[in-house]
């Protein structure tokens, strides 16, 4: 996505994206250890050190993984850990990567516990164990690539694994005025018209997430090509909204139904999922921090869920009780 560049107007928010650290917005300190660890690989004409990326979903993990072999000039090569199930799984990862390649292996909490052995195994020892012929097993040489691990729990991985990760990068939320950034560089690499007092209205809607940022915008792209318009204006918003259900503060249908749970008074973690027929662990990972974040809801001293005053005013703002 070179600066400055006119490009060819795209219809998919995911055509373009960061190719660069450059354009990587916000997260200063994970962009710091980033220059450094590339600086120093450079210097070194050696591969990137091993990284762990730890961050709540859409913050960016897997553009900074991409940057990073771009960054290097390597092959790149991502798989999700749902994908890991059978060491020929794993096996296929590890043997395709050539010498200084980036390796991304994204939600790589969600490998088997044998498997992030075995990883960690092969990374020491720097090849494999395989069945040779007449099930003897055969050690195969890996090559000296660089292993990105993305991970929302960071607690579930395997602890040796963990530690054997040379730099931790923790991803946080971000700011409504970089979430602007990252919608006016996008809508730009796109081709796509917008005006000036949408952007920063979509960010307020975001939750310090670029992916939601990303995808109201997307959402608003449509509705304003739904009605043949060509710029995207405050009243294309204001519709892909009401189709979607989001309100002023970016909560969309759960977490409005989260916060009319509490109205009702303080719950614990396990009557809300139930109540919601979510997993606990999503509930407290994907609904509930930007929720604390802002202020909405607290945790008391015996873990029931508790609206502040600012999610108790939230609530009488919004809209009837749909439940
Ligand atoms: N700091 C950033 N600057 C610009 N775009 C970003 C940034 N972080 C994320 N994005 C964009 O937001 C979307 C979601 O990011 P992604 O890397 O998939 O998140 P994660 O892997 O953490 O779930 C992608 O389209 C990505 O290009
Ligand atoms: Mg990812």
């Amino acid at each position: 996505m070179p600066e400055g560049e006119v490009m060819a107007e795209h219809h998919e928010i995911n055509a373009v994206a960061p190719s660069s650290l450059k354009h990587i917005v916000g997260q200063a300190s994970v962009k710091a250890q980033v220059e450094v660890a590339l600086d120093a690989a450079h210097q070194d004409a050696k591969k990137f050190d091993s990284a762990l990326l730890v961050g709540g979903p859409g913050l960016g993990k897997s553009a900074m993984a991409k940057v990073i072999a771009d960054e290097m000039a390597t092959g790149y090569h991502e798989v999700i850990g749902q994908s890991i199930k059978f060491s020929s799984d794993l096996n296929a990862l590890l043997l395709g990567a050539k010498d200084r390649d980036v390796c991304h292996i994204d939600e790589c909490h969600e490998m088997p516990k044998q498997l992030q052995t075995a990883l960690y195994l092969a990374l020491d020892q720097r090849k494999l164990f395989v069945p040779g012929p007449k099930g003897k097993p055969q050690s195969i040489p890996i090559a000296d690539f660089s292993l990105l691990l993305s991970t929302t729990d960071e607690y579930c991985l395997l602890q040796p694994l963990r530690d054997r990760m040379k730099l931790v990068l923790r991803f946080d939320f971000y700011t409504d005025e970089e979430l602007t950034t990252v919608l006016h560089q996008r809508s730009q690499a796109l081709g796509w018209a917008v005006e000036a007092e949408v952007q920063p209205l979509i960010a307020q809607r975001a939750r310090g997430t670029p992916r939601l940022a990303l995808r109201l915008l997307q959402s608003c792209r449509r509705v304003c090509r739904a009605e043949g318009s060509k710029t995207i204006r405050l009243e294309h918003l204001e519709k892909a909204c009401g189709l979607e259900t989001i309100d002023a503060l970016g909560l969309g249908p759960t977490e409005q139904q989260y916060l009319r749970i509490l109205g009702e008074g303080p719950t614990r973690l396990n009557v809300i999922a139930s109540m919601m027929g979510l997993p606990a662990r999503t509930v407290s990972q994907v609904t509930e921090p930007f929720l604390i974040r802002v202020g909405l809801l607290v945790k008391d001293d015996q873990g029931k869920r508790c609206l502040t005053a600012k999610g108790r005013d939230h609530l009488s703002k919004s809209g009837p009780q749909r439940d």
